[in-house]
């Protein structure tokens, strides 16, 4: 190592140390310090990156994979590259990289070029197909993060686990599978789907019926990753709505997203944010009712069930209204 790189390691260790461990721990435990907005943006395109860095997005994703054209691809390692040595002092938005898949010769590459010297916080994996996928790539990101005398596991992972068919049957998989390894499952900061790829992979022509709603393989593939993610212990991430210019649209996803249990989504454009990081914000009904549900039981400490407003609260209600009132304990966005 060259003395001119020197201070930079110390600093990124600094960053990476006991403080980055207990915020990881925190994250996992706590809504009020989840993702909810993941902005993607194409590798090799420097003025949407600015656009990018400059939204209220809690993460970017700087695109290796489906949106840089294969021979735009080096250029694209290089630009990222240099963006992360750049604003390493950063806080927000995280910056995450989305890599090429690991059944591509394409990965170990492009985790070369992005950990050169400015490590990203993440890396979004696409087309997994099985949970037997992650073990090597947490192994290659352990020996990337040995290099910059990283914490072993400070690079989390986004996985995109729908992709492909095999991907969406091994969903089921991943809790026994992932459960025992605890060093590639707290790497995993949430699972996402996706049905652009999956719909290619099928053939099929379209992802969703005549009146809006999925199709009941797309349908399944959400579902599944709902479920995989929530039993990981990760974030449930919902996947992109690429009709960007349709307001509406965007929002019908999120009412849905939130309601089933999702805590973030990914997006294409800068326009999309805004409502994002509203829809995942509690409502101040909901609050309220939260409030009220955490009163009742400080009101009988010794009961296990009580009534609110003619209907039965127990262990369930109060565990999701603190969940409520922690989310509603993020700092406010940026403007
Ligand atoms: N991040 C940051 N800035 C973005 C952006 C993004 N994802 N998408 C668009 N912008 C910027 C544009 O550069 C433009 O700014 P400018 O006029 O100052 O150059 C502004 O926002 C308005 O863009 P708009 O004209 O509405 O969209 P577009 O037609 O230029 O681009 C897309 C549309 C879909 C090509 C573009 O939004 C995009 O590249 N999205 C990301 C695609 C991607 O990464 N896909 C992979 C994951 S599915
Ligand atoms: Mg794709």
């Amino acid at each position: 190592m060259s003395p001119a790189r020197r201070p930079a390691r110390r600093a990124l260790r600094a960053r990476r140390g006991a403080g980055a461990r207990a915020a990881a721990r925190v994250e996992r435990a706590s809504p009020a310090l989840a993702l909810r907005s993941w902005l993607f943006v194409p590798g090799d395109s420097e003025r949407k990156q600015e656009k990018a860095l400059a939204s209220a997005a809690d993460a970017v994703i700087l695109d290796l994979e489906d949106s840089v054209a294969a021979p735009q691809l080096a250029a694209a390692r290089r630009r990222v590259g240099e963006l992360l040595r750049s604003v390493r002092a950063r806080g927000r938005p995280q910056l995450w990289v989305r890599a090429n898949a690991p059944s591509s010769d394409l990965l170990r590459e492009d985790l070369e070029a992005v950990f050169a010297d400015g490590p990203p916080d993440g890396i979004v994996l696409p087309k997994v197909s099985g949970p037997g996928e992650l073990p090597p790539v947490a192994r290659r990101l352990a020996t990337l993060e040995a290099r910059l005398g990283m914490e072993p596991g400070a690079t989390r992972l986004l996985i995109i686990a729908t992709e492909t068919p095999a991907g969406v049957l091994s969903l089921a998989q991943y809790p026994t599978v992932l459960g025992p390894m605890t060093g590639v499952r707290q790497r995993i900061a949430g699972l996402t789907w996706g049905g652009e790829d999956l719909s290619t992979a099928l053939g099929a022509l379209a992802q969703r019926e005549a009146g809006g709603a999925l199709t009941f393989t797309f349908q399944l593939a959400r579902t599944q990753c709902l479920l995989a993610a929530v039993a990981l212990g990760a974030q449930a991430i919902d996947g992109v709505c690429t009709d960007f210019r349709d307001a509406a649209r965007l929002q019908h996803e999120l009412d849905a997203a939130r309601r089933d249990g999702f805590s973030g989504k990914l997006a294409i454009h800068p326009e999309q944010i805004a409502t994002i990081n509203a829809a995942f914000a509690p409502t101040e009904a909901e609050r309220e009712h939260a409030r009220r549900v955490v009163a009742a039981f400080a009101g009988a400490p010794a009961a296990g069930v009580v009534s609110l407003d003619g209907r039965m609260i127990d262990r369930p209600h109060l565990l999701q209204a603190q969940r409520i009132l922690a989310s509603a304990q993020r700092e406010p966005d940026r403007s």
